[in-house]
């Protein structure tokens, strides 16, 4: 078994300075996702940060019996391990919003839970990675699929859970296991009373995602990573027992949009402003008018159109491309995605103006905007704006606010650490990552006082 040396002098190091009483150094994490690799961080921006994820590895890899086929990270673990600090552990996560089927089939019995758990040893062995997490977009329900798997098909998920969380956690060791778990009440299914002191055994450390805290089942305004928002979910799992030391608290690099109802003034504030519906109620697709969009160069500062656009002869067309929608019949929008058509889904929220004739909001002008007028709710602790052309209702994250949660949630509770979704959605200036760095610094400083 190959384990990298820092894993076992890392974990040397951190009892040694519980038994002594003195603090252990703050986590500082970033999840590293395969959509997000266009433009990486250098050693001077990556400084400081203590574990990367990559993400994410199909949950139903892992169900098979012996792996008929064997994960394939999306970059080579040596040359992520090349960006970071000597010694930052490197982790893999498993799952990820709508993939639950591979962690459902692999909780199920004893000989399953053990089969799943040998194989992710296995695969952490041959990769060399330092640390597992759990992804599992949510045991008990309420994930992606809950209009086609009622949560009533998934109450066995809450007992089995913890147990497969122990039979992976003995599996891997000493590697260290990592669960991220949701930051809204109603989806802590499986953190009850009765399981979760099981569940805060068995692992090392728990990433709240403390983000999303809006999303598209709610049907009124509400920020969606808020202090008070953060604070209220870290505080869920403190009172059900979880040791603070084990917690990492989660900041979002991307800001969320939201249609809101036609002809309502929600200039008033962010709470409580009544939105279009954004999630279908029959099958629980997306209907398009609610979004992300991360703190990336093609958003924060997107380049202008070029002037020597051309009419599309294959329908491509956008940003990147010297192609306009313009002109064509039937088919004058071009998409997010970067095609032309006239449907709904091309004309609607996200169509590219630059590049042909859009009828939705304009989200991308509309982004910019956001970033220079939007509002502080210093009281929630939440940055907001209203976008009364486009009727859009903006909810995102400032470094202000990340250096009050450092304060004000990470330092108030003693939480372990913090975490972020994701790097390179970070990669217009790297301001929020530095902002960790800073954040970590300062806090590591002021508690060896
Ligand atoms: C994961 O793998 C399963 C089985 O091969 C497949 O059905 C599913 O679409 C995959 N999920 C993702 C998110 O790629
Ligand atoms: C899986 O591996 C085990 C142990 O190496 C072996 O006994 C078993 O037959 C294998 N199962 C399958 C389905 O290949
Ligand atoms: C990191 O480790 C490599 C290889 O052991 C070494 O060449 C390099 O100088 C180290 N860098 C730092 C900043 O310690
Ligand atoms: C909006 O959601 C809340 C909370 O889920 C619910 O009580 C209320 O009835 C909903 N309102 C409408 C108009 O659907
Ligand atoms: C919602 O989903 C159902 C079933 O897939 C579909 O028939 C219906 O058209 C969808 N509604 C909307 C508003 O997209
Ligand atoms: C359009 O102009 C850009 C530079 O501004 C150039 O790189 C590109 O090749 C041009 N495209 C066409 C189709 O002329």
């Amino acid at each position: 078994m190959k384990v990298s040396g820092s894993v076992l002098a890392g974990m040397v190091a951190v009892g040694a300075a519980a038994e002594a009483g003195c603090p252990q150094p703050l986590r500082n994490m970033v999840y590293f996702d395969q959509y997000h690799t266009a433009i990486l961080p250098s050693h001077d921006v990556t400084a400081g940060i203590t574990h990367v994820v990559m993400s994410f590895a199909n949950s139903s890899l892992f169900a098979t019996p012996n792996m008929t086929e064997e994960y394939k990270p999306f970059m080579d673990v040596s040359k992520v391990r090349a960006m970071f600090d000597n010694g930052t552990q490197v982790g893999v996560a498993l799952g990820g919003w709508g993939d639950t089927n591979g962690f459902g089939a692999g909780a199920k019995t004893e000989a399953s839970r053990k089969q799943y758990a040998r194989n992710i040893a296995a695969m952490a062995t041959k990769l060399g990675f330092d640390f597992i997490d759990i992804d599992w977009e949510y045991p008990g329900g309420n994930g992606a699929d809950y209009k086609q798997i009622p949560n009533s098909d998934k109450v066995d998920e809450i007992t089995t859970y913890p147990l497969l969380l122990q039979e992976i956690k003995d599996a891997i060791k000493p590697r260290a296991l990592s669960i991220a778990v949701p930051g809204k009440a109603v989806d802590m299914i499986a953190y009850t009373p009765e399981h979760a002191p099981a569940i805060f055994a068995a692992v090392d450390m728990v990433n709240v995602m403390a983000y999303d805290l809006m999303n598209r089942r709610d049907n009124a305004t509400a920020h969606h990573t808020d202090l008070q928002g953060s604070l209220k979910a870290v505080d869920a799992y403190l009172a059900l027992g979880c040791p603070a030391a084990k917690l990492n608290l989660g900041l979002a690099f991307y800001a969320k949009y939201f249609q809101t109802a036609k002809g309502v003034d929600c200039s008033g504030g962010p709470i409580g402003c009544p939105i279009l519906l954004a999630e279908n109620a029959t099958d629980g697709s997306d209907l398009g008018t609610s979004g992300a969009i991360t703190f990336e160069k093609a958003n924060v500062s997107p380049p202008p159109p070029p002037t020597n656009l051309t009419t599309s002869k294959d329908q491509s067309c956008g940003t990147g491309t010297a192609f306009t929608c313009q002109g064509l019949a039937d088919a004058g929008c071009c998409s997010q995605y970067g095609f032309c058509g006239s449907t709904p889904a091309h004309c609607g929220a996200g169509c590219q103006a630059g590049f042909g004739t859009c009828t939705g909001p304009q989200i991308g002008a509309s982004f910019v905007s956001a970033l220079k007028e939007s509002k502080t709710d210093e009281v929630a602790g939440g940055q907001w704006w209203w976008d009364a052309s486009n009727e859009l209702f903006w909810t995102l994250d400032t470094v202000p606010l990340m250096q009050r949660k450092f304060k004000e949630i990470v330092a108030a509770r003693g939480l372990g650490g913090i975490f972020a979704w994701s790097l390179g959605e970070d990669s217009y200036d790297w301001s929020h990552l530095k902002a960790m760095r800073e954040g970590v610094k300062g806090l590591s400083k002021a508690s060896r006082k």
